[in-house]
């Protein structure tokens, strides 16, 4: 079973929408059968989100916090989950301590905007100070403006020289309807067959695909 905890400081910068629509794609893939835990006790708005919009049964989601995480993960165990998705609250703490260690794969976005940059060293210090060895972990650029490539190169640029250690995923995810639109239609992007969805569908596969590369 695969550990994939979604983790940035910042509030905002996509986290429960990664694990909404990651989580989905993965568990509707052949084999796969996903859990979702929602860890942002205070917000819990991936929970309250799937219980809102989503009609269909899987993937099973569940809350969880650092007292019962443990036993939330020996359960997935037992009961043959093949991948748990972690949603984190935007603030560091036990909750994203525990979700950093637990972790095969460690993903972390930052909204393209100068607001979000200058917060992004604590995230990156949470994770290595807490990710174990062997594990993987990632930054991932959202929210990005479509016409705003010189912008992202700029991210990209700010990534390699202030976490070195922090390797970027080769997708960008934009800013777009989309995310938001399929979120309030109780789907997945990679459930949905809209032609207005499809970039924000490209992207999700993209990112799935190495992530699912990644912890093979
Ligand atoms: N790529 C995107 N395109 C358009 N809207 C997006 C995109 N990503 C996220 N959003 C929207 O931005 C807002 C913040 O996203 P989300 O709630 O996923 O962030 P978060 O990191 O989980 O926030 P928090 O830290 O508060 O939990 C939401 O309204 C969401 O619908
Ligand atoms: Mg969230």
């Amino acid at each position: 079973m695969k550990i994939i905890s979604v983790v940035t400081e910042k509030g905002g910068a996509a986290k429960t929408t990664l694990a909404w629509h990651l989580g989905i794609h993965l568990d509707n893939k052949r084999g796969n059968r996903v859990l979702l835990l929602d860890a942002d006790a205070k917000q819990r708005t991936l929970w309250k989100t799937f219980d809102f919009f989503r009609d269909a049964p899987q993937p099973i989601i569940n809350e969880a916090h650092t007292g019962n995480i443990d036993e939330k993960l020996a359960e997935a165990r037992d009961l043959g989950f093949t991948h748990v998705i972690i949603d984190t609250p935007p603030h560091v703490g036990a909750a994203v301590e525990k979700a950093v260690k637990i972790a095969d794969l460690i993903l972390a976005p930052l909204a393209v905007s100068p607001l979000d940059a200058l917060t992004f060293n604590d995230t990156y210090e949470v994770i290595q100070a807490n990710k174990r060895p062997g594990a993987k972990a990632f930054s991932v650029l959202t929210r990005a403006g479509t016409r705003s490539q010189a912008t992202v190169d700029v991210f990209k640029e700010f990534l390699a020289t202030n976490c070195p250690e922090l390797p970027q995923a080769p997708t960008v995810m934009h800013e777009r309807a989309a995310y938001r639109d399929s979120i309030q239609s109780g789907k997945g992007l990679t459930e949905t067959r809209d032609l207005r969805s499809m970039a924000a569908r490209n992207e999700i596969i993209k990112l799935a695909k190495f992530i699912e590369k990644e912890i093979k």
